[in-house]
């Protein structure tokens, strides 16, 4: 299934708004959405699209290094990886795909994908978006 109606409305809210969250019952097909969308914006953003898996975490408190991780920040400073992560997407505007969320209180931000818009940089992500099923 293509998805063409979910896939034009959620480009439609990604160029309104910086965070977009898709929610649903587990195996509706909300991280295929995201990866398929999110390839399809690779162009449109600047410094292009961070995949951010989010599975193995079993708690939320880990979502900032993971982040950081993705974006390749690790060993960059002492700093906390919330200020690593916000720092970098300051002068950035890429799209990130935060999959898998886990549950509970997540330090400074709400589950979807974020996306920052600001001059073009060069582009980090240390992660390949994976291949859309
Ligand atoms: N539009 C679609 N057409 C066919 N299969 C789909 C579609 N969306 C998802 N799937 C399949 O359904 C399963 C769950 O999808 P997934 O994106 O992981 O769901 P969620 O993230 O909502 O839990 C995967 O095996 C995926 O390949
Ligand atoms: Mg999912």
């Amino acid at each position: 299934m293509g998805r063409r109606f979910e896939r034009s409305a959620v480009r439609e809210l990604l160029s309104q708004s910086r965070l977009v969250t898709l929610t649903g019952f587990g195996g509706i097909g909300k991280t295929r959405l995201a990866i398929r969308i999110a390839s399809e914006l690779r162009r449109v953003f600047p410094d292009g699209v961070c995949f951010v898996p989010l599975g193995d975490l079993r708690e939320a408190e880990g979502v900032p290094d993971q982040i950081a991780g993705a974006l390749g920040l690790f060993g960059r400073s002492t700093q906390s990886s919330t200020v690593a992560v916000v720092e970098y997407l300051t002068e950035r505007s890429l799209l990130l795909v935060l999959a898998q969320l886990p549950e509970g209180p997540h330090p400074g931000h709400e589950p979807g994908a974020a996306t920052r818009r600001r001059r073009g940089r060069p582009r980090g992500c240390s992660v390949d978006l994976p291949v859309s099923r």
